[in-house]
Protein backbone atom coordinates (compact mmCIF):
# COMPACT_ATOMS: atom_id res chain seq x y z
CA UNK A 1 0.00 0.00 0.00
CA UNK A 2 1.68 3.66 -0.85
CA UNK A 3 1.61 5.87 1.63
CA UNK A 4 -0.70 8.85 2.02
CA UNK A 5 -0.37 12.09 0.71
CA UNK A 6 0.37 13.98 3.95
CA UNK A 7 -2.11 16.61 3.93
CA UNK A 8 -4.73 13.60 2.91
CA UNK A 9 -4.46 12.46 6.77
CA UNK A 10 -4.96 15.50 8.48
CA UNK A 11 -5.00 13.92 11.57
CA UNK A 12 -1.67 12.01 10.79
CA UNK A 13 -0.61 16.09 10.17
CA UNK A 14 -2.18 17.04 13.76
CA UNK A 15 -0.59 14.36 15.45
CA UNK A 16 3.04 14.88 13.84
CA UNK A 17 2.82 18.89 14.34
CA UNK A 18 0.22 20.02 16.24
CA UNK A 19 2.86 20.73 19.15
CA UNK A 20 5.17 23.05 17.31
CA UNK A 21 5.01 25.82 18.99
CA UNK A 22 8.54 27.51 17.76
CA UNK A 23 7.03 29.80 15.13
CA UNK A 24 3.96 31.61 16.85
CA UNK A 25 5.55 34.24 18.65
CA UNK A 26 6.91 35.21 14.95
CA UNK A 27 3.95 35.32 13.27
CA UNK A 28 1.52 36.49 16.47
CA UNK A 29 4.20 39.51 17.13
CA UNK A 30 3.89 40.47 13.19
CA UNK A 31 -0.21 40.47 13.40
CA UNK A 32 -0.16 42.87 16.60
CA UNK A 33 2.15 45.00 14.19
CA UNK A 34 0.45 44.94 11.16
CA UNK A 35 -3.07 44.44 12.04
CA UNK A 36 -5.71 42.48 10.35
CA UNK A 37 -6.81 41.32 8.42
CA UNK A 38 -4.40 38.92 7.76
CA UNK A 39 -4.26 36.46 4.55
CA UNK A 40 -2.75 33.08 5.32
CA UNK A 41 -1.46 31.06 2.49
CA UNK A 42 -1.56 27.14 3.17
CA UNK A 43 -3.17 27.50 6.37
CA UNK A 44 -3.63 23.94 7.25
CA UNK A 45 -5.16 22.55 9.97
CA UNK A 46 -5.43 25.91 11.54
CA UNK A 47 -2.13 25.83 13.79
CA UNK A 48 -1.13 29.12 12.64
CA UNK A 49 -4.55 30.31 12.31
CA UNK A 50 -5.90 29.80 15.75
CA UNK A 51 -2.67 32.10 17.37
CA UNK A 52 -3.34 34.69 14.73
CA UNK A 53 -7.11 34.81 15.72
CA UNK A 54 -6.73 34.89 19.48
CA UNK A 55 -4.49 38.28 18.52
CA UNK A 56 -8.22 39.52 17.78
CA UNK A 57 -7.75 39.86 13.90
CA UNK A 58 -9.96 38.49 11.21
CA UNK A 59 -7.98 36.32 9.22
CA UNK A 60 -8.46 35.04 5.89
CA UNK A 61 -7.06 31.02 5.57
CA UNK A 62 -6.43 29.82 2.29
CA UNK A 63 -5.87 26.14 2.24
CA UNK A 64 -6.96 23.57 -0.69
CA UNK A 65 -6.66 20.29 1.11
CA UNK A 66 -10.76 19.57 2.27
CA UNK A 67 -9.23 17.12 5.20
CA UNK A 68 -6.80 20.34 6.35
CA UNK A 69 -9.83 22.67 6.28
CA UNK A 70 -12.23 20.39 8.30
CA UNK A 71 -9.95 20.10 11.12
CA UNK A 72 -8.87 23.57 11.22
CA UNK A 73 -12.74 24.25 11.22
CA UNK A 74 -13.08 21.79 14.00
CA UNK A 75 -10.40 23.99 15.65
CA UNK A 76 -11.47 26.95 15.79
CA UNK A 77 -14.95 26.46 16.50
CA UNK A 78 -13.18 24.73 19.54
CA UNK A 79 -11.12 27.82 20.32
CA UNK A 80 -14.46 29.89 19.56
CA UNK A 81 -12.48 31.58 17.02
CA UNK A 82 -14.37 30.36 13.70
CA UNK A 83 -16.05 33.76 13.69
CA UNK A 84 -13.10 35.33 12.76
CA UNK A 85 -11.81 33.07 10.06
CA UNK A 86 -12.66 32.77 6.54
CA UNK A 87 -11.52 29.03 4.80
CA UNK A 88 -10.94 29.75 0.91
CA UNK A 89 -10.40 26.87 -0.96
CA UNK A 90 -7.60 27.78 -3.48
CA UNK A 91 -3.86 27.43 -4.93
CA UNK A 92 -1.72 30.17 -3.98
CA UNK A 93 -0.19 30.15 -7.12
CA UNK A 94 -3.65 31.46 -8.77
CA UNK A 95 -5.02 33.50 -5.82
CA UNK A 96 -6.69 36.43 -6.54
CA UNK A 97 -8.86 37.87 -4.36
CA UNK A 98 -8.90 41.10 -5.85
CA UNK A 99 -8.10 43.19 -2.55
CA UNK A 100 -4.99 43.78 -0.42
CA UNK A 101 -4.05 43.18 2.91
CA UNK A 102 -1.72 44.45 5.82
CA UNK A 103 0.10 41.12 6.54
CA UNK A 104 0.23 37.88 3.85
CA UNK A 105 1.72 35.05 5.80
CA UNK A 106 2.77 31.58 4.31
CA UNK A 107 4.01 29.74 7.57
CA UNK A 108 5.93 26.48 8.02
CA UNK A 109 7.51 25.62 4.82
CA UNK A 110 4.58 26.21 2.83
CA UNK A 111 6.23 27.68 0.02
CA UNK A 112 8.29 24.35 -0.23
CA UNK A 113 5.21 22.84 -2.16
CA UNK A 114 5.97 24.72 -5.26
CA UNK A 115 7.96 22.57 -7.04
CA UNK A 116 8.59 24.23 -10.29
CA UNK A 117 10.36 27.56 -11.21
CA UNK A 118 6.84 28.73 -12.32
CA UNK A 119 4.59 27.68 -9.61
CA UNK A 120 7.34 29.60 -7.44
CA UNK A 121 6.98 32.29 -9.30
CA UNK A 122 3.37 32.52 -9.81
CA UNK A 123 2.47 32.27 -5.74
CA UNK A 124 5.43 34.83 -4.70
CA UNK A 125 3.52 37.12 -7.24
CA UNK A 126 0.01 36.45 -6.39
CA UNK A 127 1.56 36.95 -2.39
CA UNK A 128 2.95 40.36 -3.46
CA UNK A 129 -0.92 41.67 -5.14
CA UNK A 130 -2.67 40.71 -2.12
CA UNK A 131 -0.15 42.54 0.34
CA UNK A 132 -1.11 46.09 0.63
CA UNK A 133 0.59 49.37 0.53
CA UNK A 134 3.03 49.96 3.86
CA UNK A 135 1.68 45.83 4.28
CA UNK A 136 4.41 42.82 4.41
CA UNK A 137 4.43 39.31 3.50
CA UNK A 138 6.17 36.42 5.91
CA UNK A 139 7.14 33.55 5.38
CA UNK A 140 9.47 30.51 6.57
CA UNK A 141 11.81 27.68 5.47
CA UNK A 142 13.93 25.09 6.34
CA UNK A 143 17.42 25.46 5.94
CA UNK A 144 18.27 21.94 3.76
CA UNK A 145 20.55 19.79 6.03
CA UNK A 146 18.80 16.55 6.02
CA UNK A 147 19.78 13.18 7.64
CA UNK A 148 21.49 10.00 5.94
CA UNK A 149 19.67 9.57 2.18
CA UNK A 150 17.57 6.32 2.74
CA UNK A 151 17.88 5.54 6.01
CA UNK A 152 14.71 4.60 8.67
CA UNK A 153 15.40 6.58 11.48
CA UNK A 154 13.31 6.27 14.85
CA UNK A 155 12.16 8.91 15.80
CA UNK A 156 11.77 8.28 20.32
CA UNK A 157 11.41 12.18 21.37
CA UNK A 158 7.91 12.37 19.42
CA UNK A 159 5.60 12.93 22.05
CA UNK A 160 1.67 11.87 22.25
CA UNK A 161 1.78 9.22 19.33
CA UNK A 162 1.03 6.42 21.18
CA UNK A 163 2.91 3.79 18.99
CA UNK A 164 6.82 4.23 17.26
CA UNK A 165 7.47 6.64 14.87
CA UNK A 166 10.05 6.25 12.34
CA UNK A 167 11.35 8.11 9.36
CA UNK A 168 12.63 7.87 5.82
CA UNK A 169 13.99 10.94 3.93
CA UNK A 170 15.15 10.79 -0.32
CA UNK A 171 17.06 14.09 -1.13
CA UNK A 172 17.54 14.69 -4.60
CA UNK A 173 20.26 17.39 -5.24
CA UNK A 174 19.98 17.96 -8.91
CA UNK A 175 15.58 18.05 -8.95
CA UNK A 176 16.53 20.08 -5.19
CA UNK A 177 13.67 18.01 -3.76
CA UNK A 178 13.34 15.92 -0.59
CA UNK A 179 10.58 13.72 -0.28
CA UNK A 180 9.67 12.47 3.21
CA UNK A 181 8.10 9.28 4.58
CA UNK A 182 6.84 9.53 7.96
CA UNK A 183 5.56 6.08 9.24
CA UNK A 184 3.78 5.01 12.89
CA UNK A 185 3.51 1.59 13.96
CA UNK A 186 0.60 1.06 16.71
CA UNK A 187 -0.05 -2.49 18.29
CA UNK A 188 -3.77 -2.85 18.35
CA UNK A 189 -5.82 -5.03 21.68
CA UNK A 190 -5.63 -8.08 19.12
CA UNK A 191 -1.30 -7.60 19.14
CA UNK A 192 -1.22 -6.89 15.87
CA UNK A 193 1.26 -4.24 14.66
CA UNK A 194 -0.80 -1.19 12.49
CA UNK A 195 1.22 0.66 10.22
CA UNK A 196 0.09 4.39 9.00
CA UNK A 197 2.26 5.92 6.75
CA UNK A 198 2.33 9.35 4.93
CA UNK A 199 4.49 10.99 2.25
CA UNK A 200 5.56 14.49 1.36
CA UNK A 201 7.23 15.97 -1.61
CA UNK A 202 9.01 19.41 -1.20
CA UNK A 203 11.69 21.74 -3.15
CA UNK A 204 13.59 22.89 -0.60
CA UNK A 205 15.42 26.56 -1.12
CA UNK A 206 18.69 27.94 -0.34
CA UNK A 207 18.52 31.06 1.16
CA UNK A 208 19.70 33.92 -1.53
CA UNK A 209 17.53 31.73 -3.93
CA UNK A 210 14.52 32.53 -2.02
CA UNK A 211 15.59 36.33 -1.32
CA UNK A 212 16.13 36.59 -5.66
CA UNK A 213 12.80 35.37 -6.09
CA UNK A 214 10.87 37.12 -3.61
CA UNK A 215 12.57 40.46 -5.31
CA UNK A 216 11.67 39.19 -8.82
CA UNK A 217 7.91 38.85 -7.34
CA UNK A 218 7.90 42.16 -6.83
CA UNK A 219 8.96 42.94 -3.48
CA UNK A 220 11.65 46.03 -2.88
CA UNK A 221 12.88 44.69 0.15
CA UNK A 222 13.39 41.32 1.69
CA UNK A 223 14.57 40.76 5.36
CA UNK A 224 16.19 37.44 6.32
CA UNK A 225 16.39 36.14 10.14
CA UNK A 226 18.39 32.88 10.99
CA UNK A 227 15.18 32.01 13.33
CA UNK A 228 11.81 33.27 14.39
CA UNK A 229 13.26 35.37 16.77
CA UNK A 230 14.45 37.76 14.18
CA UNK A 231 18.50 37.15 14.79
CA UNK A 232 20.88 37.34 11.97
CA UNK A 233 21.42 34.74 9.65
CA UNK A 234 24.12 32.04 11.45
CA UNK A 235 25.40 28.89 10.13
CA UNK A 236 23.90 26.75 12.80
CA UNK A 237 20.39 28.31 12.06
CA UNK A 238 17.65 25.75 11.61
CA UNK A 239 15.41 28.03 9.99
CA UNK A 240 15.51 30.77 7.98
CA UNK A 241 12.26 33.67 8.46
CA UNK A 242 11.72 36.29 5.28
CA UNK A 243 9.61 39.37 5.83
CA UNK A 244 9.26 40.87 2.22
CA UNK A 245 8.14 44.87 1.84
CA UNK A 246 6.50 46.42 -1.26
C1 LIG B 1 3.43 22.49 6.05
S1 LIG B 1 1.71 22.73 5.88
C2 LIG B 1 1.49 24.18 6.88
C3 LIG B 1 0.12 24.21 7.50
C4 LIG B 1 -0.07 25.27 8.56
N1 LIG B 1 0.21 26.59 8.07
C5 LIG B 1 0.78 24.99 9.79
O1 LIG B 1 1.62 25.82 10.09
O2 LIG B 1 0.62 23.96 10.43
C6 LIG B 1 1.55 23.39 4.26
C7 LIG B 1 0.11 23.56 3.80
O3 LIG B 1 0.13 24.18 2.49
C8 LIG B 1 -0.90 23.61 1.72
N2 LIG B 1 -0.56 23.77 0.29
C9 LIG B 1 0.22 22.97 -0.47
N3 LIG B 1 0.24 23.45 -1.73
C10 LIG B 1 -0.51 24.57 -1.73
C11 LIG B 1 -0.87 25.51 -2.74
N4 LIG B 1 -0.42 25.38 -4.00
N5 LIG B 1 -1.68 26.54 -2.41
C12 LIG B 1 -2.12 26.69 -1.13
N6 LIG B 1 -1.81 25.83 -0.13
C13 LIG B 1 -1.02 24.78 -0.44
C14 LIG B 1 -0.97 22.15 2.16
O4 LIG B 1 -2.22 21.56 1.84
C15 LIG B 1 -0.69 22.27 3.65
O5 LIG B 1 -1.87 22.36 4.39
Amino acid sequence: MSPADLYADAEFYDLLHDGYRDDLGFYRGLAEDHGGPVLELGAGSGRVTVALARTGVDVVAVEPSAAMRARGTARLTAGDLAASVAWVDADMRTLALGRTFPLVVAPFHALMHLTTLDDQDAALRAARAHVAAGGAFATDVYVPRFAADGVVRVEPDWAGLEGDLSTWQHVDPVAQTVVTEHRLDRVGADGLVRRRAVRLHQRYYQRFELERALRAAGFGRVRTFGGFDRGPVTRDARTWAFLAFP
